[in-house]
């Protein structure tokens, strides 16, 4: 067959991932599709006549999200905050709720002139990125511990710079360190991070269980190891003031107040919920006194 409208191959996509339980279905066959024929999803028209090795390449991106490749993972793009980054399959694919983080953090610092914004636990570096776009007077520092991650911050930052971004400052770096970015202590005028937040033996769907890093979903038992190592940093890093937002699962948003309150450090905090109305995240400011 030479060629196949699309319409019947976005039909055939469906029913495959709906088969194999991906949750969206019709939008995953749409962005696969878009993929392969370098083009936006807008552009998609029913009628489009694909070439028979266009439709084999989809067939088989279409068997890989089958068997639960997260999308971003097979595209090797995802969006946040107005920009696209580059996502390898060693790296998280950056998510839908975490815009709000975003948003939160951008209108905690509208009245800044020249913010210092941090990024922790940066992954592809795609909220510093978008931070670095949004707001052009803003120096922000991303900071990852895994190489990988680390690698794919680098070359997505040099893509935004190139694109005219202001540069965003890459750190290699473990949020457990005390002594991490230490020259900015008291200085940042807002602390944002999506650690892994996920307790160990939890069961996930194959996406985030088998197809994630375990470092970029699961810490510890109570899936709060990290997050009490961001709380501790941000308190360090934040000026009196300065704004916190920290990304987690459901049940934490009633443990998070919690330990942010429990350092002395900060203000009552607030619990956020996302676009499927789930507990998200928390934000909180630095109080003037530690
Ligand atoms: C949930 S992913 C989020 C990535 C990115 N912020 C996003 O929203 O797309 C968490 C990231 O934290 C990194 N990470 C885990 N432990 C860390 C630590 N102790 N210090 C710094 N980064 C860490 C992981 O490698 C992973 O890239």
């Amino acid at each position: 067959m030479a060629e196949q409208p699309l319409a019947d191959l976005l039909r055939e996509a469906e029913r495959v991932l709906t088969a194999s339980g991906v949750w969206g279905p019709r939008e995953d066959a749409a962005a696969l599709a878009a993929h392969v024929l370098g083009l936006t999803e807008e552009a998609l028209k029913p009628e489009y006549p694909v070439p028979a090795a266009a439709a084999e390449r989809l067939r088989t991106l279409v068997g890989r999200r089958a068997s639960r490749i997260p999308l971003g993972h097979l595209t090797g793009r995802a969006r946040l905050g107005g920009i696209e980054v580059t996502v390898t399959e060693d790296v998280f694919v950056p998510r839908f709720p975490t815009e709000l983080l975003l948003r939160w953090g951008l209108s905690a610092v509208e009245g800044a002139k020249d913010p210092v914004v941090v990024d922790l636990c940066t992954g592809s570096g795609a909220v510093a990125l978008a931070v670095a776009h949004a707001r052009p007077d803003a120096t922000v520092h991303a900071v990852e511990l895994d190489a990988a991650a680390l690698e794919c911050a680098r070359r997505n930052a040099a893509e935004r710079a190139a694109a005219g971004d202001r540069p965003v400052a890459v750190h290699q770096g473990d949020v457990t360190d005390p002594v991490l970015l230490a020259d900015l202590d008291g200085t940042a005028d807002l602390v944002l991070a999506n650690p892994p937040y996920v307790p160990v033996g939890t069961e996930l769907l194959p996406e985030w269980g088998e197809h994630h890093p375990r470092q970029a979903v699961f810490a510890g038992d109570d899936g709060l190891d990290v997050i009490r190592r961001v709380i501790a940093c941000a308190a360090r890093l934040l000026r009196p003031g300065g704004g916190l937002a920290i990304e987690h699962g459901d049940a934490q948003i009633d443990v998070v107040p919690g330990l942010l309150a429990a350092t002395g450090a900060f203000a009552e905090a607030e619990g956020h919920r996302d676009q499927e109305n789930r507990p998200r995240y928390t934000t909180t400011l630095r109080k003037a006194v530690s």
